[in-house]
Formats: structure tokens, sequence, C-alpha cells
């Protein structure tokens, strides 16, 4: 084990935050059995305090301790996607603290793959309460680097595990209640989750349990961004013009002065996602165009977060 792990985990113990790396996004941890770490680490995120928090486990069992009555259908999807960027909402056992669930009957658990995130899981040996280490509203991190930028001295120290390689937050599927919910889209898609479940996955509902990534522009960029179906891409810019980014699929038009040309394919997509809205932003742009995805399955965790981007 790395000095600098042995070094989180000792941070953690004593109920400080530290950033780390998963598969999907930067988490920003603390100690889920603490509710002073918690507290702490609301006041960093500056996120209300009844916003459920996701566990983070070494493995599944540890997970399932901390949920009750876990229906077969947990099971099924835990061996086949964990570790993994997949979170099940379960109803808590009495090992989940109120300051965890945002006051709500369920938690979310998690247990992630990336090798650091694991390392540091086993050194600390419990669960690490973890949202996206980005401020509340913020583009979620998806390098060290844009840990330091968002949080400063929040993080008491940040573990560099190189940039995440599926790039959006997991997929949530709530099994809290009748069959399975699916609460946010991501790497996992429908169709996956249904064949190892066995059974549809029913589309999130207006009573489903609250959750911060369904409030409306939620994972924004600061310049105003709009989606833009494919035919009517050509007529915008001509429109726009002035101080235009544009992120599209097709090459380069000569008219626009920063362009991005983004993979055919979802999964590329996602990866370079929000480095690239964070790049977008920065370029001092007055609006930013982007190309919209096709309507399949397998896009509908990057079209999620566009939606967002620009609601
Ligand atoms: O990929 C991820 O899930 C990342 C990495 C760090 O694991 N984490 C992440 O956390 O995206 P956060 O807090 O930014 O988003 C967690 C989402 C929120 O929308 C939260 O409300 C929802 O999960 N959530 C957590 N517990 C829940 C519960 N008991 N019921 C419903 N939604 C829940
Ligand atoms: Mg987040």
């Amino acid at each position: 084990m790395s000095a600098d792990v042995r070094r989180a985990a000792e941070i953690l113990k004593r109920g400080g935050l530290v950033g780390f790396p998963t598969e999907t996004v930067y988490g920003l941890g603390a100690d889920a059995s603490s509710k002073e770490a918690v507290a702490r680490l609301y006041a960093a995120k500056r996120r209300p305090a009844d916003h459920p928090v996701i566990v983070h486990f070494a493995d599944a069992r540890q997970a399932f301790a901390w949920a009750r009555d876990v229906p077969e259908g947990a099971r099924k999807l835990a061996e086949k996607f964990w570790p993994g960027p997949l979170t099940l909402v379960l109803k808590k056992s009495r090992k989940a603290g109120d300051f965890v669930t945002g006051g709500q009957d369920t938690i979310g658990v998690r247990v992630p793959a990336h090798p650091v995130a694991q390392e540091l899981l086993k050194a600390f040996g419990g669960g690490i309460a973890a949202p996206s280490a980005n401020r509340f509203g913020q583009l979620s991190p998806t390098t060290a680097a844009h840990v330091r930028a968002d949080l400063g001295k929040d993080a008491e120290l940040v573990l560099d595990g190189g940039p995440s390689e599926v790039g959006i937050e997991s997929t949530i599927v709530d099994l809290s209640g009748e069959g399975a919910v699916l609460l946010r889209p991501g790497r996992i898609s429908r169709p996956e989750l249904e064949q190892a479940l066995g059974a549809l996955i029913q589309e999130k509902r207006a009573d489903s349990p609250r959750h911060s990534g369904g409030l409306e522009r939620h994972y924004a960029p600061k310049t105003p961004a709009r989606l833009v179906p494919p035919h009517e891409l050509d007529r915008e810019i001509t429109r726009l013009r002035d101080k235009v980014a544009v992120l599209a699929f097709s090459r380069p038009d000569e008219r626009v002065d920063y362009w991005l040309r983004m993979p055919r394919e979802p999964l590329g997509y996602a990866q370079r996602l929000y480095a690239t809205l964070r790049e977008l932003d920065g370029a001092g742009c007055e609006s930013i165009l982007i190309e919209a995805p096709p309507e399949t399955p397998e896009w509908a965790g990057v079209r999620d977060r566009l939606v967002r981007a620009t609601t």
C-alpha cells in the first residue's frame, strides 16, 4: 500500500476529508459512520443537509450490512456489476445514520472498481461517504487537478489516480420498493441491467426518493449552453457566429473559433465530457452549442448530463 493511501485512511479515521479517484468521477470522502465528518463534508460541498450521499465499500458483503431486506435483484446486480460504476438504493439498516441518508429510510451503496479507491477502502476498513468532489451544482471532477481547483484546502489530501475512465457518475438503481427503478442513467445501460436482473426496469417516478442529481441544471457549465439537433447545427452557427464554442461529431466549421470534435461512441464521449465542458467554460465564449447525440439506450447517460448542462 502506498504511503499516500495510508495517510488518507488516517485522515478519514480522525474525521477529515480526502479526495480520491473512482472509475466514474473523483469523490470527496468522509467517514460514513461519523456525524461530524459527514457534516464537514456537506459544509465543504455547500450541499443541503437533506440530500443523501452515496456510501462506498470495499465489497458487497460490507455494503449489504448497511442495508436491510436486501432483495434478490440487488444481489444479482451486485454479482454482475460490482466492483463497478453502479449504485444501489436499498432500505437502510441501523448501521446507516440519518446524516448519510438525508433523513430517508433508504441508503445508496456502491463498490467502486478503481484500484486506488479499493486500496483506500481496504485501508480504512469501513464505509466512505463520498459525493462527487465538486461544489454543489458544479461539474463533477474527472482528474485530481479538477478536485484541487474546485475544493482547494477543503480536501486535506487528494489521491491522484489519473483521469477517470468512465467520466460520468454511476448508474443508480432503486431497489427499495416494488421492482427496480432507474434513478440516474450511466455507463451501465438499461438493457444491460435488465438482462442481469431478468426483469424490466421502471423509469423514475415523480414520487421517487429525492436525489440531488435530479435537480434541474445540476451538472452545469457557467457559459450558457444549448443542445442542438444535428440538422439545425449549421443554421444555429450562422445565426450566432460571435464567440460561439461548438461541441460536435462532425468536422470543424471554419466560421467557428472554438470547435471540439467528440467521439461518435458513448463510452469515449462520456470519458471526455466533463473535462471538455470545463475547457469550453474557460474559453471565454458567450455561448456553447452542443450537437445532440442519438436517442438510443447506450447514449442515455451522456444525454442526461447534456440535458442538465443545458437546462
Ligand atoms: O459515480 C458516483 O456515483 C460518484 C462517485 C464519487 O462515487 N458519486 C456521486 O455522488 O455522484 P453525488 O453525491 O454527487 O450523487 C449521488 C446521487 C445524488 O443524486 C444522491 O441524491 C443520490 O445519489 N442518492 C444517494 N443516496 C440516495 C438515496 N438513499 N435515495 C435516493 N438517491 C440517493
Ligand atoms: Mg455530484
